[in-house]
């Protein structure tokens, strides 16, 4: 078998301690090219991954033949142009979260997969966790009945990523931790109550932070570069409620910035023979035997590594779906609705209402 050939688009942060040291992992791939607007950086990642074809712009790195599939780690407002033409050029599209920034860029992306006949998959880092795959399992078991309401966020007590940079300007990034963090989380929850289609969205966003002094004690807030007098227009604070189809509500929390105990990531389901929690540490399991709690955490086997979810979406990616002809568990209808949701939260909190997607 001829080895899956790659493009790597965006050599920054995440492509750095992520996806460069995953794909170094696998056998049956080879990473032939690589492309950042930054010549130092792309240049940097080929010599890692031994590439042959160093880029500065993408669009030359996806006029490549014999590429089979581009990686896309640019930031948040790249991804959609990107993907869309790596799509009808042929090329099978992993991209970095958020999808989108735009409804339209979303759509675009969507139908661009669907009339290439190429496979798109956006990142899930959550659903590929194992403490996730138990509890998805647990729940289509039926063991916990209906669910019908959840609650999930990240909230960072101080944890602003590139302060001044590409995260905090909405025009490329698209928001603040809404879309950068609630993201993970929206998803994981979104998927563990089975994939309703939402139908109204409510928020509230603030941004107190923008010029304050604020240390980070996030391990997670190190990303993007830091600009001195840069935009930061974008929220610290976003709040929301969104309701689906089958009546069910989900209430979303997503700071950078925040005077809380700490930083804490969780998505918490409550279903009508049992709740979840899932959270850094760990998966609860909450129901009643006897008149009494019954408080169960399943002893999951856990690779010690802070990158499993990454490496599993990509993993799942090259090897199930591009080796083995499966369908990605990621459909890009989930990627609109997730960018419906994100934009119409920042909607509802500009005009002071709910929204009806
Ligand atoms: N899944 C996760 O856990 C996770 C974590 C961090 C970041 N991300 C996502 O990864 C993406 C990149 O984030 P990052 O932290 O690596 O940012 P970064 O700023 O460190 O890196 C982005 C890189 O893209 C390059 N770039 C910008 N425009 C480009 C273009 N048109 N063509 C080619 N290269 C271009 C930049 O020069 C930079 O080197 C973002 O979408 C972010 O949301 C995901």
């Amino acid at each position: 078998m001829s080895k899956i050939k790659i493009g790597l688009i965006g050599c920054g942060g995440v492509a750095f301690w992520a996806h460069i040291p995953i794909l170094l992992q696998f056998d049956d791939i080879e990473v032939v090219a690589v492309c950042d607007i930054i010549k130092e950086r792309a240049e940097n990642a080929a010599k890692r991954l031994n590439s042959s074809y160093v880029f500065t712009d993408y669009k030359e790195l996806i006029a490549l033949k014999e590429l089979d599939m581009v990686d896309i780690c640019t930031p948040n407002y790249m991804h959609s142009a990107i993907a869309v033409d790596a799509l009808n050029a042929g090329k099978n599209v992993f991209c970095e979260k958020p999808d989108a920034i735009a409804v339209e860029q979303v759509i675009a992306m969507k139908t661009a997969a669907e009339q290439s006949g190429k496979h798109l998959m956006v990142m899930r880092n959550n659903r590929f966790v194992p403490e996730s795959k138990y509890a998805k399992k647990f729940i289509e078991s039926g063991s916990c009945g209906d669910i019908y309401a959840g609650r999930c966020g990240w909230t960072r007590r101080r944890g602003i990523p590139g302060k001044g940079g590409w995260f905090t300007t909405k025009e490329q990034s698209g928001g603040g931790p809404l879309i950068d963090l609630g993201v993970h989380m929206l998803d994981l929850a979104i998927w563990l109550m089975g994939n309703p289609t939402p139908v109204t969205v409510s928020g509230s966003i603030y941004n107190k932070f923008a010029s304050n002094e604020t240390d980070s004690d996030s391990f997670h807030a190190g990303f993007g570069e830091v600009k001195e007098s840069g935009v930061f227009d974008v929220e610290d604070l976003a709040i929301g409620m969104i309701r689906f189809d089958n009546g069910a509500c989900l209430h979303v929390e997503c700071s950078w910035a925040s005077n809380i105990e700490k930083e804490r990531a969780f998505v918490e389901l409550r279903g009508d023979k049992a709740g979840l929690t899932w959270d850094w540490d760990g998966l609860a399991i909450y129901t009643e035997n006897l008149n009494s709690l019954a408080d169960i955490r399943p002893v999951i086997d856990r690779p010690a590594s802070d990158i499993i979810g990454h490496t599993e979406n990509l993993r799942h990616f090259i090897y199930d779906v591009l080796i083995g002809g499966k369908e990605p568990m990621f459909k890009p209808i989930q990627g609109v609705n997730m960018v419906k949701v994100l934009t119409a939260l920042y909607e509802s909190a500009k005009l002071g209402k709910e929204i009806s997607l």
